[in-house]
């Protein structure tokens, strides 16, 4: 028999346009911003697995170790023989781990970035050849709505929706209010033992957190640059990468770490009949990372219609991964 592909459905382009025409309003803006969504062309997928390597990043290994810790309560938790939904699966990785003491039935995963996730797959389907596997590319942080093909699967069955590496932190708390309802809808879907599984990370010092994003390597700098090299692919606009210099700074106020692109000179951006001036110190805003407490958090939870909560932390009180039904 020949080995099984995952069923592969690729919504990423579906909002093109518009897509490109916010892309192109958001430069012009003052303060310009770029939505993070845009980091994750080819290269910037590596570049962010490389960032999880980091010792300055502590975010994925931190997670991984509460997921291993407190395996033995966790995975109590999770429904069996369920459909799991992994919001933005990237390498798969995370969820690949968990695979080791719960498998599920059927594996959606979701990513941005889907000839990368489409790849990733291909090998955790060779390793796991009894888990339904399926991949969808979209964009998820504008609708939660999954291909016709799959809602049966996502109704006959318990839905574990899996939302790791503490991404709902791109998301301004309003937002994410709004994406949890979603997620909630989701769980409600599903058979009884569906609930949400979800890594935040958490307010700490200031000096810890902005080391995680400002790494002595540059990697997360080339990770920052590399979105105007996606930027010119996507606009034909004309950014030097050379131009351009790596910001990190935690807004206490906001509560959030945030990213730019500070201009090192004066210059010029031109594409497609526009262009933008930016003056030497000018910055494009182009990544929040949201950071919460946990009573913060677990409210957040509340609000969203989730009723029971519990959650589990590295000793230090970094890190949480919360479940929620
Ligand atoms: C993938 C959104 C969780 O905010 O920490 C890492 C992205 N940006 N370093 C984060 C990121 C710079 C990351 N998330």
């Amino acid at each position: 028999m020949p080995p099984q592909e995952p069923v592969f459905f690729d919504v990423s382009q579906e909002n093109k346009d518009t897509d490109i025409e916010a892309l192109s309003q958001g430069l012009l803006a003052h303060p310009a911003t770029l939505s993070p969504k845009y980091f994750y062309d080819a290269m910037g997928s590596v570049l962010f697995d490389a960032i999880t390597l980091l010792p300055e990043y502590y975010p994925t290994r931190t997670e991984h170790h509460i997921l291993v810790a407190h395996a033995h309560a966790i995975h109590a938790q999770l429904p069996k023989q369920a459909t799991w939904v992994d919001l933005g699966a990237g390498s798969c990785q995370k969820a690949a781990h968990l695979f080791s003491r719960t498998l599920p039935a059927t594996y959606v995963a979701v990513d941005i970035s889907s000839a990368y996730l489409a790849n990733q797959l291909k090998d955790l389907q060779a390793q796991h050849p009894q888990v339904n596997m399926v991949g969808v590319g979209m964009d998820f942080s504008q609708f939660l709505t999954f291909p016709a093909a799959l809602q049966q699967q996502l109704s006959a069955h318990p839905v574990l929706t899996l939302y790791l590496g503490s991404s709902l932190g791109n998301f301004t708390p309003t937002e994410a209010l709004s994406f949890l309802q979603k997620i909630a809808a989701l769980c409600q879907q599903g058979q009884p033992g569906s609930g949400l599984l979800i890594g935040i990370d958490l307010v700490k010092e200031t000096h810890t957190l902005e080391r995680a994003y400002a790494d002595d390597l540059g990697v997360t700098a080339a990770f920052n640059l590399n979105v105007l090299r996606r930027v010119n692919h996507l606009l034909g606009s004309d950014f030097d990468v050379r131009d351009w210099q790596h910001c990190a700074r935690f807004n206490t106020q906001a509560s959030r770490i945030e990213m730019h692109l500070q201009a090192k000179h004066d210059l010029l951006v031109q594409w497609n009949g526009h262009q933008r001036h930016f003056n030497q110190g000018e910055t494009i805003h182009t990544e929040n990372s949201y950071k919460w407490s946990i009573d913060q958090f677990t409210d957040q939870l509340r609000a969203a219609g989730f009723s029971s909560i519990q959650h589990w932390t590295d000793p230090l009180v970094h890190f949480a991964v919360f479940w929620a039904q």
